[in-house]
């Protein structure tokens, strides 16, 4: 099987914690490196966060770069009301060294870029890195199979009504990457919103009883409680892993061509993503429906896996 080579972009995060155990565990996929940006926390904690993931998947290996620090051009904004004050709380990793990369998230980025071909980039976090990547180096653009992005909306936002956090966060890198004329797909909050880590799924990630499984119980626990006190919504919405399940399964979302701009306004509208299938041209490939039975089979099926 020829596996698909990817750079996960991401800002973990309890949800970026899972795609980036999915990104580890997929025979279909090849991890080529992982960047971090702040966002969910402050760089220092993301990368932390990554660094600690990749160590307890066994995969050390895999070149890690810390990444921007701040959006392009606007103060950044965390969320530790929803990830807390790791980033990541409710798990305990071991003490792992501190081994990252020499070079900045956008240069690994651009470097992988240069070495590979057909690569797919993922980001589950602030498109920060990727747009300093392309505006460093605009030839990468022809080494990208695909942008998959989890951000945006067709509908509302969860920040503000208008916007979704990632793209909330960075608004001019999310429109240098939807500009870049590079295939992109949008998995946003209108297909993840339905994704919802209930009860049940809590209880039979419990009964798969591997590393993976405990990880995820004991991340969920505390992501799920925030989220109901945070948005008031029943249960967590798994909003990241959408991106990795997008490439490892296509029968799960189901996506159509539209045109899609990013307000980059001071507005209250700012960091919307404005999404018509009438206008041309067809830039994205959106998400717009979800089987959200099959997309919990895939979670579990990698959560056995991570023994
Ligand atoms: C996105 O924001 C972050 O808090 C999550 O990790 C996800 O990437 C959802 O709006
Ligand atoms: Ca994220």
């Amino acid at each position: 099987m020829t596996k698909t080579n990817i750079i996960l972009d991401c800002d973990p995060g309890h949800d970026d914690a899972i795609a980036l155990l999915l990104s580890c565990y997929s025979e279909k996929l090849n991890l080529l490196a992982v960047a971090t940006c702040a966002g969910n926390q402050t760089i220092d904690k993301t990368s932390r966060n990554a660094l600690n993931l990749l160590n307890f998947f066994n995969k050390s290996d895999v070149p890690l770069a810390k990444g921007s620090s701040h959006p392009l051009e606007r103060e950044i904004q965390t969320c530790p009301e929803i990830h807390g004050e790791s980033g990541l709380d409710g798990f305990t990793f071991p003490l792992y060294k501190e081994k990252y990369d020499y070079r900045k998230g956008y240069q690994l980025i651009i470097d992988t870029l240069l070495e590979n071909e057909d690569v797919t980039v993922i980001t589950t976090g602030p498109m920060t890195n990727l747009a300093l990547a392309i505006l460093h180096n605009p030839k990468i653009t022809k080494n990208i199979k695909e942008i998959v992005l989890m951000g945006g909306s067709t509908t509302e936002g969860n920040i503000t009504k208008a916007a979704e956090f990632n793209i909330l966060v960075d608004p001019e890198a999310a429109n240098i990457c939807f500009t870049s004329g590079v295939p992109l797909r949008m998995l946003g909050l209108n297909v993840t919103r339905q994704i919802l880590v209930t009860d049940e799924v809590i209880e039979k990630a419990n009964a798969i009883h591997t590393r993976g499984s405990d990880l995820f119980v004991k991340l969920m626990k505390v992501f799920n409680e925030n989220q109901r006190n945070f948005f008031g919504l029943s249960a967590g919405p798994l909003h990241d892993p959408a991106t990795i399940v997008s490439l490892i399964n296509e029968d799960v979302f189901e996506f159509e061509d539209m045109n899609v701009t990013i307000d980059i306004s001071h507005s209250d509208q700012a960091g919307k993503t404005i999404c018509s299938k009438e206008k041309l041209p067809h830039n994205v490939k959106v998400a717009t429906k979800v089987n959200v039975g099959l997309y919990w089979e895939e979670i579990y099926k990698h959560l056995r896996r991570c023994k």
